[in-house]
């Protein structure tokens, strides 16, 4: 199904604009020299303009730049039109259908040093990138800047976390641009890694909405090799200009020609669910690097995790504080009593899973270290293959295996990255040797090579490092605390989850995640590829734990349950205890039964910052699931079931927030309701403020039609 049209048009050092169309001729592009031979750019939607001419452009430490003094001396334009399947995904198929303009530019006064900018239009939006072929009068090259600018017409509305090239786990505000304050006073810290830069710096992707209705998402896409971008809002003029993370001597990118940066891209619709299903952030990247991905497989997980968040076990064995890697005998300390993973514990896990179908069993604090692990900046925190004293590694495995189920091991780096570098291979043997093939990571801390950023080029290689030594395994990854993906999972489909963004687990010991925080996550954070959020907690409040907590999670129980529909990872956590969902099975039943991986998704209503709904269709079945969520007001989510086969009939079980429902006074207070349902059905699903529904619909059995009232048409 490959169509590929090229058309050569040899425009010889012509200054003229040179314009195309999306397949759908809804957007259009031009790009043109300025007076001075400064390469611009300019797009727009229909008949409204989303981004005035903007200028761009790559600075260059020791030599000259790629900036102004530009001829055209080519360009070509193709238009795509294929599919691919990915491993696992929210689609069975995804069509990649754009129209291409690649612009070659000369420096005559260089030489005639060549830059290539590549646009790739998508109905749906732009992708564009620097690219550098190899030539002769650049061979290494570092750069010290990018001048890449998205000029927008207006004041627009934003929903942005502050421009941090060291974390993202920051609340959404949602202001105008001029209104923007990423300033440190304005976002005390809870982020121990924090390191805010400006006021006006924020992070991509960045979500917009114009005053005249469109829905605009700026962001990155296939980041390999180069840091990652940051957009700096001149408040005036409203033009956001590219910030990269610099490494720990103030550079931006150290390249050798060919090379090439990721993709800038701008999404772009009237409405926005259409930004939610958007494939350009994959269509942009790489097809997969691994010939053989059938040991790649969607998961579902418990673990030992949130019972340290909320305080009632530890991660450490002792509560001593001066261990060392290698020289501590971890057999003669006192053991504290509270230690999370023993064998035992683990042993109720793998039990629960069992019983229950799920795949895995997360464990944290099995390894020793943890006594001192958080803010010392030490090199040598973790090996990877000394587990404590009273976690038994071999008799884990028997016991796993026995019960049918995996065991995901976890990696703290403790940003101690080098460490990690020099043991990754005897990590990775000695997960296998056991068992293990996933693996959560995690980089929290300031990074070491010391001055390094999370999200500098250094950084960004050694992520991708990693999976790939991963794959050598057939090791899945889920890394947490990594710079933001940008779709690189179709490349990696091992790395099958990343957080990089503000998790669930904010809510058991902070001021928490607000209730619009998930109404804005699938427009930002989500746009680059699955998290691991870790939904599906049922205890809400934490004085539960311990009266002096007044911490709790900022949604209905109900919407936890939503949350698995509407926010795409192919790795899912259930991530409450055991016990708390033995006490409430009847709503655990809906956990038990989403799928992770898909063939379909309908996004059948979106709004940032207020409300999404999505429909999934389970991946080889004909069960379609379906998540609403709203912020803080309560509504009411309208779900046409058009997606079902016509004369069908389904059985809907409608997972909601009961009468009395609300996140901050009810939020524990939900109720289970089946009906049959025909994809004539237009179900209205009442929202808590703060809550959610989640839905199961599956085919009716003969059984099912006696047994339950056809849904009453609201
Ligand atoms: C932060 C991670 O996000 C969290 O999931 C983990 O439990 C802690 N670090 C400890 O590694
Ligand atoms: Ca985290």
């Amino acid at each position: 199904m490959k169509k590929q049209f090229l058309f050569i048009l040899l425009v010889l050092f012509s200054a003229n604009a040179q314009t195309v169309q999306s397949p759908n001729k809804k957007l259009t592009i031009s790009f043109f020299l300025t007076a001075d031979s400064v390469p611009q750019y300019q797009l727009s939607f229909g008949k409204k303009a989303v981004v005035l001419p903007s200028r761009m452009g790559i600075a260059l430490k020791n030599t000259p730049s790629f900036l102004s003094g530009f001829a055209v001396a080519k360009i070509e334009s193709s238009l795509v039109n294929d599919s691919w399947d990915p491993v696992l995904g929210e689609v069975k198929t995804i069509r990649n259908n754009y129209r291409e303009l690649k612009v070659t530019l000369q420096q005559p006064a260089e030489k005639n040093r060549v830059l290539v900018i590549t646009f790739r239009l998508f109905d749906e939006g732009l992708g564009f990138r620097y690219e550098f072929p190899r030539q002769d009068n650049l061979n290494y090259f570092t750069v010290s800047d990018e001048r890449t600018e998205f000029a927008l017409t207006g004041d627009h509305k934003a929903f942005w976390i502050p421009g941090d090239f060291d974390t993202n786990e920051y609340p959404y505000s949602e202001t105008r641009l001029s209104e923007v304050d990423a300033s440190k006073e304005k976002h005390p810290g809870e982020i121990y890694t924090s390191s805010l830069i400006t006021r006006s710096m924020v992070q991509t992707p960045v979500q917009m909405k114009s005053s005249d209705g469109l829905y605009i998402n700026i962001f990155e896409a296939a980041l390999v090799n180069y840091p990652a971008m940051c957009v700096d809002i001149d408040q005036k003029t409203f033009v956001l200009t590219s910030k990269l993370a610099a490494d720990a001597v103030g550079n931006k990118a150290y390249l050798q020609a060919p090379a090439k940066t990721p993709w800038r891209t701008i999404i772009v619709s009237d409405k926005a669910a259409d930004i939610l299903s958007s494939k350009i952030i994959l269509n942009l990247n790489e097809p997969s690097k691994f010939a053989d991905v059938s040991w790649i497989k969607p998961v579902k997980y418990v673990g030992i995790w949130w019972e340290m968040h909320v305080g009632v076990a530890s991660w450490n064995y002792s509560d001593v504080n001066n261990v060392k890697i290698g020289e501590t005998d971890w057999k003669s300390l006192k053991p504290n009593g509270r230690h999370g993973a023993t064998t035992a514990r683990t042993k109720v896990y793998i039990d629960f899973a069992a019983k229950h179908g799920l795949d895995a069993v997360l464990v944290e604090g099995w390894n020793v270290g943890w006594e001192d692990w958080f803010g010392n900046w030490k090199e040598n925190v973790f090996d990877f293959v000394t587990p404590y004293p009273d976690f038994d590694v071999a008799e884990l495995q028997r016991y796993a295996k026995e019960k049918g189920v995996k065991l995901i091991m976890h990696h703290e780096t403790s940003a101690s990255v080098t460490n990690y570098e020099r043991q990754l291979d005897t990590a990775y043997r000695f997960m296998k040797a056991y068992g293990y093939d996933a693996v959560k990571s995690g980089y929290v801390g300031k990074i070491i090579p010391r001055g390094e950023a999370h999200d500098g080029q250094w950084m960004v290689n050694h992520y991708i490092r990693a999976v790939t030594k991963a794959a050598e395994y057939k090791i899945m990854v889920n890394a947490h605390e990594p710079v933001r993906p940008t779709g690189l999972q179709r490349t990696y489909p091992n790395w099958l989850a990343c957080e990089a963004a503000r998790g669930n687990e904010f809510n058991a010991w902070s001021s928490g995640n607000p209730p619009d925080h998930e109404t804005i996550l699938p427009f930002t954070r989500f746009m680059g590829g699955p998290m691991d959020y870790t939904p599906g907690i049922f205890q809400i409040k934490m004085s539960y734990y311990d009266p002096n907590r007044q911490t709790q999670v900022h949604t209905t129980l109900a919407k936890q349950l939503a949350l698995y529909v509407t926010m795409y990872s192919p790795l899912q956590m259930a991530a409450d205890l055991p016990e708390n969902y033995e006490a409430k099975l009847d709503a655990f039943q809906f956990i038990k039964d989403v799928a992770v991986d898909w063939d379909d998704t309908k996004i059948l209503e979106a709004e940032p910052g207020d409300y999404v709904t999505t429909a999934r269709k389970a991946k080889n079945k004909e069960d379609w699931f379906l998540g609403a969520i709203t912020d803080e007001n309560s509504r009411t989510a309208t779900a046409p079931l058009n997606f079902l086969i016509p004369n069908q009939k389904y059985v809907a079980t409608v997972y909601g927030d009961a009468a009395d429902a609300h996140w901050q006074k009810n939020p524990m207070s939900y109720k289970i309701d089946s009906w049959l349902v025909n994809s004539k059905t237009i179900l209205k699903l009442p929202l808590a403020s703060g809550g959610g529904a989640a839905v199961r619909i599956k085919p009716a059995s003969k059984d099912d039609e006696d047994k339950y009232k056809t849904y009453k048409q609201k």
